[in-house]
């Protein structure tokens, strides 16, 4: 039994990393978010009631779980507050919950600028979520950012305004309209004021934490083909969101963590632009779509679909270190008839067995098939892997034997009790 996991998202995202982290963080002393910002986005139900969460950690509804923002996020202290504000209205006390003091901040002017650089990127666009989370990262790397420290300093207005008057000018350049300093400073200095009590120097929580046993989930948003050294570069997010980030974005040292599961969609989905090998563009995919409501949480547009992609995923594993997966949405392969799963790529008639770096090769790379036979059998009153039908056993054991890796949880349905628990890890 492990005490501090990674749980990964292991392709583009939306793998369904918030059922996963639900389930653990229901055992945890301690769950830290330690990437991204509200460009994250996973609705949890507790005690009949939906909630949409999209910077606090899953922990939340728990009180005797502390939640961590960690020092690798870019907060939104608007649509944070805003989150929190439908929390403490039903009845959350919120205070299990702690933000670094290292933590960046994602103000106004990153949302406008993320805005402006797509519109300018016209046909080359990321299709980034415009939440502001490129321009706040590139701020914080360029040693401009303004972290939680200084956000509920005395001297912040001044801060902000040195900052605005910059970035005024950027905004002036791209065509936009300048921010109005007065109206931003009210609002940001009473935000100021309600985050005091909350912003904490984190090491220290984690450090006693792990002294004393506690059992610590990391909770990884968006997924390894969106991390910014490790994803398909220019088409990622601007965080390191594959397991390395739970190092540097939480300051657990890196000899706690003591396992890594990644979250694996049984089929794969991306949102917004950038190559994906296995896309398919017919009536398969648009069948997954509307039967799994494959579309985005926090912009509502449809997520493209496409196959398994086992190199990818074995890439992912690497790149992870991931001895385990959760395998999630299987219910919604059910009922068609063959299967297809990318095994390896093929780049200009030699067969590879990674993700290429060059966008113009990684363009280039045809999936090379292998077809399993399918189930036709609702899947979704199963908990026990030997009930589930043979070739849905025998799609899982495929998957584990070509990443190397044991699916140690299999998802299938969306409610959280249909679910398999293979092994119990956490
Ligand atoms: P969760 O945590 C899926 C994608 C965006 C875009 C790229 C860059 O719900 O899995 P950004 O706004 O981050 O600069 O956008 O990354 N993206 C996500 N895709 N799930 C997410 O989060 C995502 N967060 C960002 O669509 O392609
Ligand atoms: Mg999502």
């Amino acid at each position: 039994m492990m005490r501090s996991i990674v749980v990964v998202g292991s392709q583009w995202g939306d793998e369904g990393k918030g059922k996963v982290t639900n389930y653990y963080s229901a055992k945890a002393d301690i769950v830290v978010r330690y990437q991204g910002g509200n460009n994250a986005g996973h609705t949890v139900k507790f005690d009949g009631q939906e909630f949409h969460l999209q910077t606090i950690p899953s922990g939340i509804f728990n009180e005797k779980t502390l939640n961590i923002l960690g020092n690798g996020m870019v907060i939104n202290p608007i649509s944070l507050y805003s989150e929190m504000k439908t929390l403490l209205d039903a009845g959350f006390k919120l205070n299990n919950m702690v933000i670094s003091s290292r933590a960046n901040v994602d103000l106004n002017y990153h949302l406008e600028l993320d805005g402006l650089k797509e519109a300018h990127l016209k046909d080359k666009k990321i299709g980034t979520t415009k939440k502001g989370i490129g321009p706040c990262y590139t701020d914080k790397i360029s040693r401009d950012g303004i972290r939680f420290a200084d956000f509920i300093d005395e001297d912040f207005p001044k801060i902000y305004a040195e900052h605005l008057k910059e970035k005024n000018e950027e905004i002036a350049r791209y065509g936009g309209t300048p921010i109005d300093l007065e109206k931003s400073l009210k609002e940001y200095e009473k935000l100021s004021e309600f985050f005091k009590p909350y912003v904490k120097e984190t090491v220290s929580i984690l450090a006693k934490a792990k002294k004393a046993s506690k059992k610590i989930l990391f909770e990884g948003a968006q997924g390894t083909m969106l991390d910014i050294d490790f994803g398909t570069y220019p088409y990622v997010s601007s965080s390191n969101s594959s397991a390395g980030g739970a190092i540097t974005g939480s300051g657990i040292g890196i000899g706690y963590i003591e396992g890594v599961v990644g979250i694996v969609k049984a089929y794969t989905t991306r949102v917004g632009e950038g190559p994906f090998v296995t896309e398919l563009f017919n009536d398969l995919a648009d069948n997954i779509r509307e039967k799994a409501h494959e579309y985005g949480v926090v912009t509502h547009r449809p997520r493209r679909i496409g196959y398994l992609d086992l190199n990818q995923l074995r890439y992912s594993r690497n790149v992870n270190g991931f001895d385990y997966f959760a395998l999630m949405l299987l219910d919604i392969l059910s009922g068609i008839d063959e299967i297809k799963v990318c095994t390896s790529y093929e780049l200009d008639g030699k067969i590879i067995d990674y993700v290429p770096a060059s966008l113009k090769e990684t363009y280039r790379c045809k999936p090379v098939y292998v077809t399993l036979p399918g189930w036709k059998e609702d899947i979704s009153k199963v908990r026990k892997f030997e009930d589930l039908p043979i070739n849905a056993q025998n799609y899982v054991k495929f998957i584990e034997k070509e990443i190397d890796a044991h699916a140690c949880l299999i998802s299938v349905g969306p409610d959280h009790n249909e679910t398999i628990i293979k092994e119990d890890i956490f």
